[in-house]
């Protein structure tokens, strides 16, 4: 009887015993990837794997940069550059959602703040919070609140923004402009006219590329701007303003009428081949996120205010268009420590420094070095500051991505139909989904 209980109670002891060692080294596995590292058994340990669509020329400079920053500061941890090409994650996306179903998350991504974080992978409990890096890093006051804003939900951080990009500007070849004795316009009207002029002396007024769709969207969000003003520009995309009212149909005039000015082989340019139109002075002018201001100075070797200017799109000075691309910690990555050491360097004045003056974005953080930056991107800080902040539909922020998706394809149709009802219409339609 005695042995046999002595028996039981010793195998108990083995049970737990074992129980224990296993989940032991589970959970080293799974959270912990670098801190087993005295072997080098996990294929995942020490690496990151960083998912984005920052390809080719005007894109990948700054990560790259980034990147070398990174490795610089962490030798032992691998870095995989897992980008997918095509502007504003016209691939890239479609590539994600799959992976994130799976749930095979890559390391970190490239997130717009806004709905495109908060309605996607936030609201499908996808994403861990990131309170803490933010606590540790100090953070808080590092970064404009409306960012953070943008990045969270209900009290928790999302993501960390690496930059902000300018959706409402013009860029102009100067040598054009002052070749025909152009003004730079400040309203339709004035617009119009230096269109008008140009297209007179055979200059190609307006580049567009909308071989991807969320150029045209883009230009089309600027004029809703222009015509509504910030205040009812972000109503309509609260669903407080209609897209039937009366302002958005003159707004899809306008486009309309812009759409006049364009060069004839649009559809098969994508935005970079759109802006070498402006750089070799075929077309005058293109309405491109300052992306193309990074492209034109490292890719095309031109200069600031020299070579190219810029403008705010007609009728919205008083507005900057935040595009802010930021990166957060998906659940179930297993490196989760390698993953927020490479968080906390893009996040750091350092990172956001070698990133952004590549980039043609500004710092997301306030305390960042003004002295890196060329005139445009000491413009775009003071104008970030003084202007009325409003959220980029094409790139992201103000509608979730059902709705963005079939404002895409409304403003494809329109761009070759012209059918201002059609458009109005799909747009009304779709406006649930917001
Ligand atoms: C935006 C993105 C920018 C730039 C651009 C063109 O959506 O925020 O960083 O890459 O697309 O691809």
């Amino acid at each position: 009887m005695h042995v046999k209980k002595l028996f039981y109670l010793l195998f108990v002891a083995l049970v737990l015993l074992l129980a224990a060692c296993n989940s032991d080294s589970d959970t080293s596995g799974e959270a912990e990837g670098g801190d087993s590292s005295g072997d080098d058994g996990g294929e995942s340990a020490g690496k990151v794997e960083i998912f984005s669509w920052w390809t080719g020329a005007g894109e990948e400079d700054g990560l790259l940069a980034l990147i070398d920053l990174f490795e610089e500061k962490h030798p032992d941890i691998e870095v995989e550059n897992a980008a997918v090409a095509g502007g504003a994650g016209t691939n890239a996306k479609a590539v994600l959602a799959t992976r994130m179903q799976g749930n095979d998350p890559p390391s970190t991504f490239q997130v717009h703040g806004g709905e495109e974080l908060n309605k996607s992978w936030v609201a499908a409990d996808k994403m861990e919070p990131l309170n803490d890096l933010y606590e540790e890093n100090e953070w808080m006051d590092k970064f404009p609140e409306e960012l953070i804003d943008l990045v969270s939900q209900d009290d928790n951080i999302y993501s960390v923004p690496v930059n902000i990009h300018r959706g409402n500007v013009f860029f102009y070849n100067m040598a054009v402009f002052e070749e025909h004795g152009i003004e730079v316009p400040t309203n339709f009207d004035e617009f119009f006219e230096a269109a008008d002029a140009l297209q007179e002396a055979g200059v190609v007024p307006v580049a567009l590329g909308d071989k991807e769709s969320w150029t045209a969207t883009q230009v089309f969000e600027n004029i809703l701007l222009g015509v509504l003003g910030p205040d009812d520009y972000k109503k309509l995309f609260a669903g407080e303003i209609g897209f039937d009212d009366d302002r958005v149909v003159e707004a899809a005039e306008i486009f309309g009428k812009m759409l006049d000015y364009v060069n004839e082989d649009h559809a098969s340019r994508n935005w970079q081949d759109s802006a070498q139109l402006v750089a070799n002075g075929e077309a005058a002018m293109i309405n491109m996120g300052d992306w193309a201001k990074g492209y034109f100075a490292n890719d095309l070797d031109l200069k600031t205010n020299e070579d190219f200017g810029y403008f705010p799109f007609p009728a919205t000075d008083d507005s900057f268009t935040i595009i802010t691309d930021t990166f957060g910690l998906p659940k179930g990555v297993e490196n989760t420590d390698e993953v927020k050491e490479f968080l906390t360097v893009l996040g750091s004045v350092e990172g956001q420094d070698a990133f952004n003056p590549l980039k043609g974005s500004i710092p997301a953080r306030v305390d960042a070095d003004p002295s890196k930056y060329d005139e445009y991107g000491t413009d775009a800080m003071e104008d970030f500051k003084n202007s009325r902040l409003v959220p980029s539909l094409a790139h992201g922020s103000a509608a979730s991505e059902g709705f963005l998706t079939k404002a895409n394809q409304a403003v494809n149709i329109f761009v070759t139909q012209r059918d201002v009802d059609n458009l109005i219409q799909a747009l009304t339609n779709a406006a649930g989904e917001m």
